[in-house]
């Protein structure tokens, strides 16, 4: 089969390598890709969200299945677009149709839905600037700190959590009046919710569902988890919180009630659904939904699937993912993300990247995020370079690779949270 995976980050080089492995794949294309994915496939010069170029080398290449990596072209329609085409109709897209993607694309369209569907998530209020005073009076009947999110896209920044009332009245209002753009035209005010978070991973056809393996990112550039917000700067799996009482109940109250919502609504949705959870003395709640795969959890999770992943994506594409089998690796995976120094502020780009070669075994992976090819070496082409990811009995012994990983792998500026798991 001809796959093309859509994106350019450690999720995709992740899912890539994980693609490349299945005896089912003739052809693996990558776009844009990185340095890293032209190692398990052929890199394609094209941005995600060019539908029209992506079209046109679907066709002239016999693309059998379309793999979506961000959320972007997913929250723009890519689905649509491929399903209301004549000539593309045939080809699957794995991924949620654009009504489906606003569970990411729409903070407030995923709390509605939720509220539809009695899913446990923090009480809130969506706010638009002409309801500035009842947004006020919503935010006084909340105790500190006060969440404030931008309803659509703002590239992961869109989240305020403020301490005091007047801060998150300025705020609100700042908001409102365009701090991030149309993003934030509607702002979702919500309680605070007091947890340790993990992302739990759906795989779905839109009638079954496979459970994939549970992660734990962390996101604040600092040791400790100081500092400020970033992409991801590593992750473990599996997180030993997410025990089987646990996992029942997102199973019971979160998971089946998603995917039976969108379908009882007529939403279709056949792609990944990434529930950013917060355990909340024992009960699972709903910090976030998307439309997607995580960065940096992918690359944990693809180790730790052992089921040839092609043949899932087929059995999404048919419609009959309860035939396939997801089988776990029982081994611990962690990943540490090596980034520019500076990021994820101001940092700088084009830096030699050496000891990549010595780096990778059967059980430590090195998957490029921001890299690029120059006159035959690697440099850094973004604030997080590679995520340096391992297999261990314990979580312990995984991390101890990966940090021998990250000492080995030399590039100007380069700096690694040496805390990953910590809190575990
Ligand atoms: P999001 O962009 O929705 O993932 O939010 C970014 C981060 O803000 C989350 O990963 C949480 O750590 C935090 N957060 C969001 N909503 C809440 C909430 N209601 N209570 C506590 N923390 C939250
Ligand atoms: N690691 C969080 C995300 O991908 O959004």
């Amino acid at each position: 089969m001809k796959i093309l995976l859509l994106g350019s980050g450690g999720r995709e080089h992740a899912l890539a390598w994980k693609m490349a492995q299945s005896s089912k794949v003739g052809q693996l294309y990558i776009a844009p890709g990185n340095a890293g994915t032209a190692s398990v496939g052929t890199n394609v010069d094209l941005r995600a969200n060019d539908f029209a170029g992506i079209k046109d080398f679907v066709l002239k290449n016999g693309v059998e299945m379309v793999v979506v990596g961000p959320e972007d072209p997913l929250v723009a329609g890519i689905y649509d677009y491929f399903r209301d085409d004549e000539s593309l109709a045939a080809i699957p897209v794995i991924g949620p149709s654009r009504e489906g993607a606003q569970l990411e694309g729409s903070k407030d369209f995923a709390k509605a839905f939720m509220m539809r569907h009695g899913i446990p998530t923090a009480r809130y209020r969506s706010i638009t600037a002409e309801e500035l005073a009842a947004g006020e009076a919503f935010l006084e009947t909340l105790s500190p700190p006060y969440v404030l999110k931008a309803d659509g896209l703002a590239a992961g920044k869109g989240v305020l959590i403020v301490n005091s009332l007047d801060d998150a009245r300025k705020e609100l209002r700042q908001m409102l009046e365009g701090m991030f753009g149309e993003a934030s035209r509607t702002v979702v005010i919500e309680e605070f919710l007091d947890g340790i978070e993990c992302s739990v991973f759906v795989l779905t056809d839109g009638n079954d569902y496979k459970i994939l393996p549970v992660a734990k990112d962390y996101k604040r550039i600092g040791e400790g988890n100081t500092g400020l917000n970033t992409g991801g700067m590593g992750a473990v799996s599996p997180v030993p919180f997410a025990d089987a009482a646990f996992m029942q109940k997102v199973e019971e109250c979160i998971i089946r009630p998603t995917v039976d919502g969108l379908r009882a609504e007529g939403i279709d949705y056949k792609g990944f659904i990434f529930l950013g959870l917060i355990n909340v003395k024992g009960e699972p709640m709903v910090i976030e939904y998307n439309c997607r795969m995580g960065d940096p959890e992918t690359e944990v999770v693809m180790l730790r699937i052992k089921s040839d992943l092609v043949e899932l994506l087929e059995g999404v594409a048919q419609g009959r993912l309860a035939t396939c089998e997801l089988i776990e690796d029982e081994r611990a995976a962690v990943t540490v993300m090596l980034v520019s120094g500076g990021y994820p502020e101001a940092y700088e780009k084009g830096k030699v990247i050496s000891g990549l070669e010595a780096i990778d075994t059967p059980d430590r992976i090195v998957f490029h995020a921001g890299t690029t090819r120059k006159d035959g070496t690697i440099v850094t082409s973004g604030g997080r370079v590679v995520a340096v990811s391992s297999y261990g009995d314990t979580k312990e012994e995984a991390l101890k690779k990966s940090f021998a990983g990250a000492e080995a792998i030399g590039f100007e500026k380069k700096y690694y949270r040496r805390d990953i798991g910590f809190d575990l």
